[in-house]
């Protein structure tokens, strides 16, 4: 049964990352098949505050599906944390008789959301956007595949150069205060060291490494970038034990957010998207869908902003290989 939703409200906030696209086609589809009007909002909630809104349609989007970013552009909005840039945008809403939102989004968007809640009544529903796959109640978020495939592409060029010099590579990959860029990345081109925020023992593995290094081959060390220690001074630690290590430092930096999206995050978009919109249609409000164990899940905006934890498999293969 339709909950009586005439006209869905959709934006991309925070990071951009790759799938967000292919998410806004699949919501423009199923919107369709409902007869339920569609706007894209500009600018995330930028956008949201200015009413900067556009009408969206599947048959424009279907071109979009392979393009990274994202064609409703995104924002890290400073004005929506104030209660004033919130009335704004619930006036945004009225006046455009918007009756049911949906954001894609990292943990930021989903906090700002919670916020919003307490003044508008309108219907959310998030999904999970962000290459840094830090968000609970989805295994796998928006983008993160692609971070991953870009990331790993690109250390493997890395790899052929430092085989050449017999370097030590010290790669910085994206994540925030997540290890999971590093530790899928780290382990798929064999690094020699991951070091991502959840472990303690990394770095000591790192360092005993180093001491039996024989300079006679290539040695990579994959640096999540919310690591406790960090690349500049790991760097430096690696010179304490041997000043004539050739060392060099490379930060991946944003490479890792662009390109066309993994075959894995386009399906992911598809389905979340879809999965949005019925679950307004259905009635729920203020929960995120995910997906879990290959199921479709919804998970509260409270327990999304927790972080998704790296679970104790990837702990313990991290272990094997950094040892
Ligand atoms: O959250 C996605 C992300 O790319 C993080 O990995 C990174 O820490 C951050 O965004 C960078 O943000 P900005 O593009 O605003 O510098």
């Amino acid at each position: 049964m339709n909950h009586f939703i005439k006209h869905i409200g959709v934006f991309t906030s925070g990071g951009d990352s790759p799938g967000m696209n292919t998410a806004l086609y699949a919501i423009a589809k199923i919107a369709e098949a409902k007869a339920i009007k569609l706007s894209g909002i500009r600018k995330g909630y930028e956008g949201l505050i200015d009413g900067d809104l556009i009408p969206l349609k599947s048959n424009e989007l279907k071109k979009m599906t392979q393009k990274g970013g994202t064609i409703l552009k995104t924002a890290r909005s400073k004005r929506f944390m104030e209660l004033e840039g919130r009335k704004k945008a619930l006036k945004t809403l009225k006046t455009n008789s918007i009756d049911a939102l949906i954001a894609i989004g990292g943990d930021g968007t989903f906090k700002g959301l919670l916020a919003f809640s307490e003044i508008c009544d309108i219907p959310f529903i998030g999904i999970p956007g962000t290459i840094d796959n830090d968000i609970s109640g989805t295994d796998y978020t928006l983008g993160f595949d692609s971070a991953v495939n870009t990331a790993i592409e690109n250390i493997d060029k890395i790899r052929d150069t430092a085989e050449s010099h017999n370097r030590v590579f010290i790669i910085e990959v994206m994540g925030r205060d997540s290890g999971y860029i590093a530790i899928n990345s780290g382990l798929m081109v064999g690094a020699d060291a991951i070091l991502i925020p959840e472990s303690g023992k990394d770095f000591i593995y790192l360092l005993d490494k180093v001491r039996n290094y024989d300079s006679e081959e290539a040695f990579l060390v994959i640096v999540s970038e919310g690591d406790e220690i960090g690349a500049e001074l790991v760097a430096s630690k690696i010179k304490e034990i041997n000043g004539d290590i050739d060392l060099r430092i490379t930060r991946l930096g944003h490479i890792q957010r662009g390109g066309n999206p993994s075959a894995l995050d386009r399906m992911l978009g598809i389905r979340l998207g879809v999965a949005a919109v019925k679950q307004l249609v259905n009635g729920n409000k203020n929960k995120m869908v995910g997906i879990l164990n290959n199921q479709l899940h919804l998970t509260p905006f409270e327990e999304v902003v927790k972080q998704h934890q790296v679970n104790n498999e990837l702990m313990e293969l991290l272990d094997l290989f950094g040892k």
